[in-house]
């Protein structure tokens, strides 16, 4: 511990100090003596946006990486996009609904971005983006491994550049065997686990219809983005930020690694496998719809399943409501039937179990079965369709499903920020055009003057290359 100076010593080293600068800039005026400035007295909403004054050089495309850069706009920072010229984002193309309008597939993961394009492998375009390097403050993307070394922007370069650059990727693998490839998201579902823990016993590994390996790893990498931005607070520099899609969809999958490591002690006694009598092999298998934890649940028929592919609903039997459980569906001498009433005893009797609650659940609605069930503190879940989602007035409400008007395709449901902050207010807007903030980026962010615009575009950089040049 540091010894305390007598009052005489410390006014000597008072004294000696060199005399303070004149001005203080407001923020450290406001200082409270913690770092940090006084408390806003704005209301709740109206101090801007958590990500304000952040700027992204946004070199992703199809999935993962936009998802990510997208949250990160949503959150308030100004996301630059940069595209290929005469092409961009691949998936502007893709899948297209509305001709010559670009796809939902790309308006859906590109909201609330500005679009710039640039040839990277043009003299000139490699000039404008050593220049937004200056003056960004991380460069996130999701090329294939090399490509972004191919193009001369190495760490080094990068770094060098400007040493306050995170820069932040999103690989199929990380350092190893398979570092090379190229990866799209069932590829990540297979190699990170999840695909051989899903589905059904006696069917093959199946891929989920959340996209764990481009959306999640995304996630995953805009939590890595902001973790170095807080670092970089302290050190003043950036750092390299690497998601592996299969490390993503291991860390969701995490749970089916628990049971690897049981399945080497013993049975897994809460998958229904234990309960028909099947014996385990040497890996985790495939649960069907067994609930990942330590309360079985399971999907039931409800009312209309003959016709409605989605009256269905998860139930659980949690422990702590079985008599409620037993109640609802008329069965109260389960209560107290040794062979039911306790989780234990239920264990190998659960395919019984689910049957009997299907019989009661196939004559509700699965919201009948809901609003029931949730009276008494049942956990249930309605399997709800896109269509549902989609009309659901409470995630309008929250602003989880959005629509936004879009000048060639017209209106457009887009999925908000599912992260609510109560001082940052996310503002959805609409995905650029291919190239349509690049006089804007010139001029505002890099301060071109219209000439000089000119000038660049009359050199190619921000034009697809011609078909002679490309055959050249
Ligand atoms: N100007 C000029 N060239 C550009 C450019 C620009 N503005 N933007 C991109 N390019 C070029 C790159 O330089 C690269 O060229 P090169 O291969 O000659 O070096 C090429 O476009 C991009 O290539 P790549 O990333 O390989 O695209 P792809 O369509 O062949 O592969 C993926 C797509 C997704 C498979 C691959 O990018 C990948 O594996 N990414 C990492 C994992 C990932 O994110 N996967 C999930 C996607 S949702």
């Amino acid at each position: 511990m540091a010894k305390k100076k007598p009052k005489q010593a410390k006014a000597k080293a008072a004294a000696k100090k060199p005399a303070r600068k004149a001005a203080k800039p407001a923020a450290a005026k406001k200082a409270n003596g913690n770092g940090l400035p006084k408390p806003s007295s704005k209301p709740y909403g109206q101090a801007g946006r958590a990500l304000d004054g952040l700027r992204i050089l946004d070199f992703t495309h199809v999935q993962s990486g936009p998802t990510c850069t997208q949250l990160l706009a949503y959150m308030g920072a100004d996301v630059i996009k940069v595209e290929r010229p005469g092409a961009g984002d691949i998936t502007r193309g893709q899948l297209r609904d509305v001709p010559n309008a670009d796809s939902l597939y790309f308006t859906m993961l590109n909201g609330s971005k500005r679009s710039i394009t640039i040839d990277s492998k043009h003299p000139k375009g490699m000039d404008i983006l050593n220049r937004l390097i200056k003056t960004c403050d991380v460069l996130v993307e999701n090329f294939a491994p090399g490509a972004l070394d191919r193009m001369g922007l190495t760490w080094d370069y990068v770094h060098k550049l400007n040493p306050r650059m995170i820069v932040a990727s999103v690989k199929g693998f990380g350092p190893g065997p398979y570092e090379d490839c190229k990866v799209y998201e069932n590829v990540a579902q297979c190699a990170g686990g999840a695909a051989s823990t899903t589905g059904f016993r006696e069917g093959p590994p199946l891929v989920t219809g959340a996209q764990i390996g481009d959306s999640g790893t995304g996630l995953h990498l805009a939590l890595g983005i902001v973790s170095a931005l807080f670092q970089r607070n302290r050190t003043g520099r950036g750092q390299k930020v690497l998601c592996a899609m299969q490390d993503g969809v291991l860390n969701l999958a995490r749970v089916k690694l628990r049971d690897q490591q049981r399945i080497e002690k013993g049975p897994l006694t809460e998958y229904s496998q234990y309960g028909e009598g099947v014996p385990f092999g040497k890996a985790v298998p495939r649960a069907g719809n067994d609930s990942g934890g330590g309360q079985p649940g399971w999907i039931l028929k409800c009312r209309g399943w003959e016709s409605d592919p989605d009256a269905y609903v998860y139930f659980i039997t949690q422990a702590p409501v079985w008599q409620a459980i037993c109640d609802v569906i008329g069965e109260p001498t389960w209560k107290t039937d040794p062979n039911y009433a306790t989780p234990k005893a239920r264990l190998p009797h659960l395919k019984k179990i689910f049957a009997r609650i299907e019989d009661w659940t196939m004559t509700k609605t699965k919201f009948e079965v809901m609003e029931i069930c949730n009276a008494v503190d049942i956990p249930v879940g309605p399997i709800l369709s896109m269509k549902e989602i989609a009309e659901e007035p409470s995630l309008r409400k929250t602003g989880t499903v959005v629509e936004v008007d879009h000048p060639i395709r017209g209106k457009y449901l887009s999925v908000g920020n599912p992260i609510k902050l109560s001082d940052s207010i996310s503002e959805v807007k609409r995905s650029p055009l291919l190239g349509e903030h690049t006089d804007e980026v010139l001029k505002d962010v890099l301060g071109f003057k219209a000439n000089e615009i000119a000038e660049i575009k009359n050199s190619g950089a921000l034009s697809a290359p011609k078909k002679e040049d490309k055959a050249a």
